[in-house]
């Protein structure tokens, strides 16, 4: 549980999943008890990698007709695919505040496709930014590496701006979720959850050699 008495949320994110294998693999997260799965979308330009798109994302919604696809859009001006998301079926879609001249728009615009919307900060970014978003949130993600790669160490001070935001819900009366992503393992996970985290997103520390294992040691711990 977390501070509000709400379960937190396990997120495996399908970057690390192994691509020859998808189905399997994310059968393997979902079967061991995973609710949520992180959708990386990059563009090669907001961040230096590519991922996938839309039409993989439909696979992946067909393979887990129930399971939540918390889509993390890494792109440029991401108000050119809130249609798109949608409709391969992501169900929540985060934009990072620095793709976009205007996320308090484009938030309104993923609320008014029926959609839950988060905004994203880069370990660069200071909280101040998310600030006047906040009531368009249903959640919010905080960046714990530089965006691009799974497989990266927590920036350890990225947990300030976890504190920071929980402080900021209670004073504003919200009730926005609170999302860390990047670098999350079981030997940093204490941390992060007593920073108040609400949605641990895990790649590389879930998939790989035993993603059953993995998932099922992260639910565990995080009591969800
Ligand atoms: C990085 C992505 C992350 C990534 C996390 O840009 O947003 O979701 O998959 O991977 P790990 O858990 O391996 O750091
Ligand atoms: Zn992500």
């Amino acid at each position: 549980m977390n501070q509000n008495g709400q379960k937190r949320i396990l997120a495996p994110s399908m970057l690390s999943a192994d691509f020859a294998h998808l189905e399997e693999d994310l059968l393997k997260a979902v079967h061991a008890g995973a609710k949520y799965l992180h959708v990386d979308v990059m563009d090669g330009y907001f961040v230096p990698n590519i991922s996938f798109g839309p039409p993989v994302i439909k696979v992946v919604r067909q393979i887990l007709p129930d399971t939540v696809l918390d889509v993390h859009l890494m792109v440029e001006q991401p108000e050119r695919y809130i249609r798109d998301y949608k409709e391969c079926g992501g169900d929540i879609l985060t934009i990072h505040v620095e793709a976009t001249k205007h996320p308090y728009s484009v938030l309104q615009a993923i609320h008014a496709e029926g959609l839950k919307a988060g905004a994203a900060i880069n370990p660069g970014t200071p909280v101040e930014q998310l600030i006047p978003l906040l009531r368009q949130c249903d959640q919010v993600l905080v960046m714990s590496v530089n965006p691009g790669f799974g497989g990266q160490s927590l920036i350890p001070e990225t947990l300030d701006k976890i504190r920071e935001l929980v402080q900021l819900r209670e004073k504003l009366g919200l009730s926005y979720l609170i999302e860390i992503d990047g670098g999350v393992k079981l030997s940093n996970l204490d941390q992060v959850l007593d920073a108040g985290t609400d949605i641990i997103v895990a790649g590389s520390a879930i998939f790989g050699k035993d993603t059953e294992g993995g998932t099922k040691a992260f639910l565990q711990r995080i009591g969800e």
